[in-house]
């Protein structure tokens, strides 16, 4: 499995960042090896002016070109998601997303805003050609808690959202990479259960 974060935060101490690195821990005590994309290190000024020559976005294209899922963490940010991420976006591919299963993680100062998943992110998503876009993470800023050594502590609740989340993006990358190769059965280890996404 070739799997994919993007943090789509501008802020140096963010939330959502944290709560994706909390996912990549998960990613990495199931063995699931994966790269990390953050729009905060992408060229500001190559993402302002949409400059598909640039090398760095273009590297970071191919990453994602061949990934066969993507975490993609973001703040909510005027009740949709950052602007830096959709300039990221803005300059993949009409299909960059083509195949591919993603799990949406996204942080917000307040629950009313827990929708900006669903009518503002995930749609660029599904344009993008996504197979699966996944039910996704949100959590309120009020149910995380950074320590002073900069881990977090999630309220339980979120905490075992987060790990459902996960494991359904798991068992979707089985069920994807199952269809990609023309097999409609479910994997051996979801015979008995169906896909929950
Ligand atoms: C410019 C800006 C706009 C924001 N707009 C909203 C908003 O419309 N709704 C909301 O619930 N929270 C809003 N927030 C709060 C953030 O979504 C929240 O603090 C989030 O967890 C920050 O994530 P980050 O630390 O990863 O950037 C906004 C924060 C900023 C800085």
């Amino acid at each position: 499995m070739n799997i994919v974060t993007i943090a789509g935060s501008p802020s140096d101490n963010s939330r959502s960042s944290r709560v994706l690195a909390e996912a990549a821990r998960w990613l990495n005590e199931e063995g699931i090896s994966h790269q990390a994309i953050s729009v905060r290190d992408l060229p500001a000024e190559d993402l302002l002016h949409a400059n598909f020559n640039s090398p760095e976005l273009q590297a970071a294209t191919k990453v994602l070109e061949e990934a066969s899922g993507i975490i993609i963490a973001t703040p909510v940010y005027k009740a949709a998601y950052s602007g830096v991420l959709k300039a990221f976006l803005d300059i993949l591919p009409q299909n960059g997303f083509a195949g591919k299963v993603v799990l949406p993680i996204v942080t917000g100062g307040s629950p009313a805003h827990m929708l900006a998943m669903d009518y503002a992110l995930k749609p660029v998503l599904s344009a993008l050609g996504a197979r699966f876009v996944l039910n996704g993470v949100f959590a309120a800023d009020s149910q995380i808690r950074i320590r002073e050594d900069g881990s977090i502590e999630l309220d339980n609740d979120i905490a075992l959202r987060l790990e459902d989340g996960l494991q359904r993006f798991s068992d979707s990358l089985a069920w994807s990479a199952h269809l990609a190769a023309g097999i409609t059965a479910p994997p051996a280890s979801q015979a008995s259960a169906s896909l929950r996404c």
